[in-house]
């Protein structure tokens, strides 16, 4: 049956960081607190666009396919932090890549979005309409963040993974998907502005930031990703002994753990790095996915099981039967421009617009 096999694979982490002991000098935390509560060390602060995030982890993907932008028929930017709404930043990004084949689009799903992405995607080539698409997850997702809120400031950080997905007729690639909605409880973490319901003469600064009740997010992030994950596993007819390795999203380590105790997964077939980048939306797991390739964590024939929980309330799962290939056919030599801020002063902005955080002021 023809599927869609991941080909190539690829990341782009902007370089400026933010660690825990950078935060401690701006809030009232300590690194003590947010590695104990949530895994992360530090997170990475882009000079750039998403748009330019996503085309220079695009650019690598397709060279570890031996792939050129003009290959690619179809471009799926999975982000919800991009560059403008309209032109989308899928538009953007493929001027950047100047991918002039591609149809190119958007999708929001917060950050499930590279799962919701990886089902389109494959979904498109199962159909025919499509042979070879470029799946992003970018997100500039610092430009959201009030350090004036504690709660929330110290949770997220930018970058962007990316995977090239081609036409095949082998027994791989995706095996079995769950993807979820809860719109019911969407407001539990938003972002209200740069939609038609603001009201554009009040501009509050505290409805342009992440908002959210962390404690409702945990909650149902904990029980969605396992619930989705075991229902994939059943519609697959994969036991999950036969895992080779969960990639979850990288929210909160603590999150990450008990979706993996509820499955019975252990802990040494689970993909954590939300220590060096924290939460970066939809780029989390195909940037962990390029890792777990790049340490020789994936073997030819492996299941991978992928499990996402986002704003909106979305959620998402995916069994995948890896090919042959886990070495990258070539690499390209795609770079950012270097920066020329350092981190605080590209935080200078969200400062000046939320407010200065409290150690500051
Ligand atoms: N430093 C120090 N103290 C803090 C901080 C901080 N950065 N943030 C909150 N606190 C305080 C709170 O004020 C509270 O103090 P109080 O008891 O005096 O009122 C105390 O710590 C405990 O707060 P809780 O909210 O109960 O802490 P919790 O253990 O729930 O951890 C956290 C908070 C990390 C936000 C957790 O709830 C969480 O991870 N939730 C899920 C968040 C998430 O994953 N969001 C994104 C998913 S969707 C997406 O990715 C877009």
């Amino acid at each position: 049956m023809r599927s869609a096999e991941i080909t190539g694979w690829g990341k782009c982490m902007p370089p400026n960081v933010l660690s825990n002991h950078d935060l401690e000098q701006l809030v009232d935390t300590s690194d003590e607190w947010i590695t104990t509560r949530t895994g992360i060390k530090e997170r990475r602060i882009s000079h750039v666009e998403a748009s330019e995030l996503a085309a220079v982890a695009g650019l690598r993907a397709l060279a570890a396919a031996g792939k050129s932008p003009e290959d690619v028929d179809l471009l799926l930017v999975a982000t919800c932090s991009g560059d403008s709404i309209i032109p989308s930043t899928a538009s953007v990004v493929q001027k950047h890549m100047q991918a002039w084949n591609a149809a190119a689009m958007d999708l929001n799903a917060a950050c499930s979005g590279f799962v919701y992405g990886l089902v389109v995607g494959t979904n498109m080539i199962r159909g025919g309409t499509h042979q070879t698409v470029l799946l992003v997850g970018t997100e500039k997702l610092h430009h959201l963040m009030d350090f004036t809120d504690r709660n929330t400031c110290v949770l997220f950080g930018d970058g962007a993974g990316a995977v090239v997905l081609e036409a095949t007729d082998g027994e791989i690639g995706l095996l079995a998907s769950d993807l979820g909605m809860d719109g019911s409880v969407g407001h539990i973490l938003e972002v209200p502005v740069d939609g038609t319901m603001g009201d554009r003469g009040e501009l509050n600064p505290r409805h342009c930031g992440i908002t959210m009740e962390g404690q409702e997010v945990f909650k149902r992030a904990v029980t969605k990703m396992g619930e989705s994950a075991a229902r994939s596993l059943e519609k697959a007819g994969i036991a999950l002994e036969d895992v080779a390795l969960l990639i979850p999203h990288q929210a909160n380590v603590r999150i990450i753990d008990a979706t993996a105790r509820r499955l019975g997964l252990d802990e040494g077939k689970v993909y954590v790095n939300i220590h060096s980048y924290g939460n970066t939306s939809a780029a989390t797991i195909p940037v962990a996915l390029t890792e777990a390739l790049e340490e020789g964590r994936i073997s030819a024939g492996d299941i991978v099981l992928f499990a996402a929980f986002g704003g909106g309330l979305t959620w998402g799962s995916a069994v995948y039967r890896w090919g042959a290939r886990t070495e990258p056919l070539d690499e390209s030599d795609a770079e950012l421009p270097p920066p020329d801020r350092d981190t605080m002063e590209l935080l200078r902005p969200n400062f000046d617009f939320f407010g200065l955080p409290e150690k500051l002021s």
